[in-house]
């Protein structure tokens, strides 16, 4: 497996893998690699014959009050799971690689971004877009890889897919919880014990709407979200927001919707989790 960690040596690799005719995958991560991006990475090696796994923490994707500076990070053990799962190459940068000082190019989606996530972290889904745009440039991928963990970033990156003609195949691949329903996330790490077992009333909510308008369908939305908003409030959950939506297009939910899309960010702590899930009405 190689590790590459300047941007020209890693399109010179992406380049000669194209002129051989393979294809090559890609899989974004800011790296502290858990099952969840591992079932990625397996997915990328199903996809393609050349698996490039990007691990940066990308600075542009954090206000400043956030954990950039704390986000947890082990290179060596992120690069023994790469390559034993099977990845070819690593493209592992320093935020001075990707961003010039005088950088003035954003890519800034203004519709789907200002939702969800969006009000709480006004420049965040700028950060990814623009990174994410940067990885497709230099790793040249035929198709990536995204969790449907971070629902809305998926959605996102669709849609600028879409708008800015990349030639590259979206793939969202489920999330993946531990046993007890915890989604996995690298932020688990900053839970303690017993914000961990309070952060069990997320997927255990979650459930419990989804029982909900299983039964009653679109018109069960409020009291779904409301018995969520108790259930994690009782567990010492702060809600950022609890939303159930449209789900291709983030709106309120109208009898043409055909999937819903319930998600969340709650803050046990000082940790702030999302999770979500997928409906069909
Ligand atoms: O999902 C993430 O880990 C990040 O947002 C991504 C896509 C790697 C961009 O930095």
């Amino acid at each position: 497996m190689e590790i590459f960690r300047k941007v020209s040596d890693m399109q010179a690799f992406a380049k000669n893998a194209i002129r051989e005719g393979k294809k090559i995958a890609l899989v974004p991560t800011m790296g502290f690699l858990h099952e969840g991006h591992l079932s990625l990475i397996d997915r990328a090696c199903k996809e393609a014959d050349v698996v490039i796994v990007s691990i940066f923490v990308n600075p542009t994707q954090f206000g400043p009050t956030e954990d950039l500076d704390k986000y947890p990070r082990d290179f060596q053990r992120d690069k023994d799971l790469c390559e034993a799962r099977g990845a070819s190459a690593i493209f592992a940068p320093e935020p001075s690689e990707m961003y010039a000082p005088d950088r003035s190019i954003w890519v800034d989606e203004e519709k789907l971004s200002k939702k969800l996530c969006g009000k709480s972290r006004p420049i965040h889904f700028r950060g990814v877009c623009t990174v994410v745009s940067k990885l497709f440039n230099i790793c040249l991928p035929d198709v990536a890889i995204f969790g449907q963990k971070d629902a809305q970033q998926a959605l996102i990156i669709k849609r600028m897919v879409r708008d800015l003609n990349f030639p590259i195949e979206i793939i969202v691949s489920p999330l993946i919880r531990e046993a007890s329903g915890l989604a996995m996330s690298s932020r688990n790490k900053y839970l303690t014990a017993e914000q961990k077992e309070d952060a069990l009333s997320l997927s255990r909510s979650l459930k419990t709407a989804e029982k909900m308008i299983a039964k009653d369908g679109l018109s069960a939305c409020g009291a779904a979200v409301e018995a969520m908003r108790a259930e994690i409030t009782t567990c010492n959950g702060e809600i950022d927001y609890i939303e159930c939506l449209d789900s291709s297009t983030l709106e309120e939910p109208t009898d043409k919707t055909t999937e819903l899309l319930i998600a969340l960010a709650v803050k046990f702590g000082t940790t702030r989790l999302i999770d979500n899930i997928l409906i069909g009405v």
